[in-house]
């Protein structure tokens, strides 16, 4: 549909001009293009209430003047109602431009190149070493994710990052504690399980002990100044930490470009700091150095620990820069949970303070909290969700259902685990991301309600009528019925959905808009018989219809990481 309403924003801006002598700007006249409500008012409209103080009429007048000299061939009427103007769009408009553009793009449908020759650097997932890889993290991992893949799709070069919680002085914790009380094949055998043990005992231990903390503190040192044994114990607690979140990564089919995480960044640290003193941003409080912020109204942002250790937001700025000499970004996005907004407010008001140019080019996207029926979640309570349990028990629901609906289903395993994580995903990523969600299976798994299931059974329809039907016989397609039309008229709407979810970085305009295809094509599919249809032409035009869902589903879906069974 962009370029259509392109096409009648000049035509809009060509006859006010010759009406009223006024030129428009056209890009004005795109943005602001609404789709009615319902069909009786028209397939676009334009609300001329915005052109009254430059035009100098009231809009009624404007749209009016408009619509009767509007004369355009992809446009059967112009009417106008209170101050709008409304375009029926001819129905050969979306034969013969959309559902034909749609079939020669194929693969290519819905994408753009506004990101062309720029690069946009995402650190999405980032979850932290000896810690259970929970739900909590499954909001930027998948969000992340689902962002960079719309970067992409829109022609910009995206490098995912994968910002490890690999450094600070809990280090020094675990590997005391494995030195007090661990064992190598226990860990080996149970993981991060008993790697958090281990911590957990620590500091049970060093309540009655506190000889443990500086303990600790000096095996932390040893570690920062590379003793060896300290620093292979470290390795692997970051190699067994991996391996279990590569597994949920796996399933999720999420990549990355780098796993440089925050330990990363130690021999970078000092460099930032020698600027911070130079630019004399560096105050001691209690002993530790921190960049008063009061004057913007945010507490102030930690940089040293007393003992001169860094920190957390210290690490963050340090990783900025180097991603800016890196990889030049146009953007660089951060996705984390909104508990983590004061943090990103802070150190990005501090790199600004810095001199640093790129400081509005740093995005922090802020996602809700996660709840399961219900429950609140929380890693200090020990009330914990593990994304592979999630994942397991949708799998193994929607195995025990798919035995009984298709008990023959040739690779059923293989198809249930499709299903199974496509439920989770779809699930979370349906909500505006600063929404809290709350995560309730039955839901997730309805297969004719809005889910990750009903999308996929629909793509899955198409592919198996499109099997049937066998090559698309004609090119001429005639559109028809008004639930061909109304598929028709979703479909033309994918380019600019993709571009409002990049502009808003809100997977979630894409998972709707999927929603509203299938609802579109089980309509139509409900109404219009495709193959058993008298008319070799009328076949052939739905068959069409079906191919440009089709394209549409298989380029959509994986934008918010979900796979797309052919057969289910
Ligand atoms: N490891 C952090 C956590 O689990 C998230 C890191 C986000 N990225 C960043 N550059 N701060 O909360």
């Amino acid at each position: 549909m962009t370029e259509l309403k392109k096409l009648l924003a000049e035509k809009i801006s060509e006859i006010a001009k010759e009406s009223f002598g006024a030129s428009l700007e056209i890009s004005g006249i795109i943005s602001s293009f609404e789709y009615p409500p319902d069909d009786s008012m028209g397939d676009l409209a334009y609300p001329c209430f915005k052109l009254s103080p430059i035009l100098r009429k009231g809009p009624n007048v404007i749209a009016q003047t408009i619509a009767e000299k509007f004369d355009f061939p992809s446009v059967a009427k112009a009417t106008s109602i209170g101050g709008y103007l409304n375009f029926f769009i001819a129905d050969e408009y979306y034969s013969d431009q959309i559902l034909k553009g749609i079939l020669e793009k194929g693969k290519d449908y819905g994408k753009t190149n506004i990101g062309k020759g720029e690069t946009v650097v995402l650190d999405y997932s980032s979850p932290n070493i000896c810690k259970p890889f929970h739900v909590g993290h499954l909001g930027s991992t998948v969000i992340g994710h689902s962002i960079k893949k719309l970067h992409e799709f829109v022609g910009y070069k995206c490098v995912g990052v994968n910002h490890l919680g690999d450094w600070g002085t809990q280090f020094g914790k675990q590997i005391l504690a494995y030195k007090m009380w661990g064992n190598k094949e226990l860990v080996e055998k149970g993981g991060v399980d008993e790697l958090v043990k281990l911590y957990v005992r620590f500091h049970e231990e060093a309540e009655k002990d506190p000889e443990l903390e500086a303990r600790a503190r000096a095996e932390f040192h040893k570690l920062e100044t590379g003793d060896e044994e300290n620093i292979a114990l470290w390795k692997w607690f970051v190699k067994l930490t991996l391996a279990e979140c590569n597994r949920s990564y796996d399933r999720l089919g999420i990549t990355f470009d780098s796993y440089a995480g925050e330990s990363f960044y130690t021999d970078k640290m000092p460099e930032q700091v020698q600027v911070l003193k130079e630019k004399g941003l560096l105050k001691l409080d209690n002993g530790a150095s921190v960049v008063d912020l009061s004057e913007y109204n945010m507490p102030p942002c930690l940089i040293l620990k007393s003992d001169g250790s860094t920190l957390y937001p210290t690490r963050d700025i340090a990783a900025a820069v180097y991603r800016k000499r890196t990889y030049d970004f146009a953007k660089c996005i951060y996705v984390t949970s909104s508990q983590q907004c004061l943090h990103f407010q802070q150190w990005f008001k501090v790199i600004e303070l810095m001199g640093y140019d790129f400081a509005d080019k740093l995005v922090h996207v802020p996602y809700g909290t996660i709840s399961i029926n219900g429950e609140k979640l929380a890693t200090r309570s020990g009330n914990v969700v593990l994304i592979k349990d999630l994942i397991d028990s949708a799998v193994t629901k929607v195995k025990s259902i798919m035995q009984e609906k298709s008990p023959d289903l040739e690779n059923l395993d293989d198809i249930a685990e499709q299903i199974g994580v496509g439920a989770v995903v779809f699930y979370y990523l349906m909500n505006d991301r600063i929404k809290d969600t709350n995560f309730v299976m039955e839901e997730a798994l309805s297969f004719d309600g809005n889910s990750g299931p009903y999308a996929q059974y629909a793509y899955a329809r198409t592919c198996q009528l499109l099997k049937k039907a066998g090559e698309l016989p004609v090119t001429k397609y005639v559109i028809r019925e008004k639930t061909e039309k109304e598929l028709a008229k979703v479909l033309s709407k994918f380019g600019e959905t993709v571009l409002s979810a990049v502009k808003d970085y809100e997977p979630s305009d894409v998972t709707r808009y999927i929603l509203e295809v299938c609802v579109a094509f089980n309509r139509f599919y409900h109404d219009c018989p495709i193959l058993s249809a008298e008319d070799k032409d009328v076949i052939a035009s739905r068959i069409a219809l079906t191919k440009a869902t089709n394209i549409v589903l298989g380029n959509a879906l994986p934008l918010i990481c979900m796979k797309t069974p052919t057969k289910i």
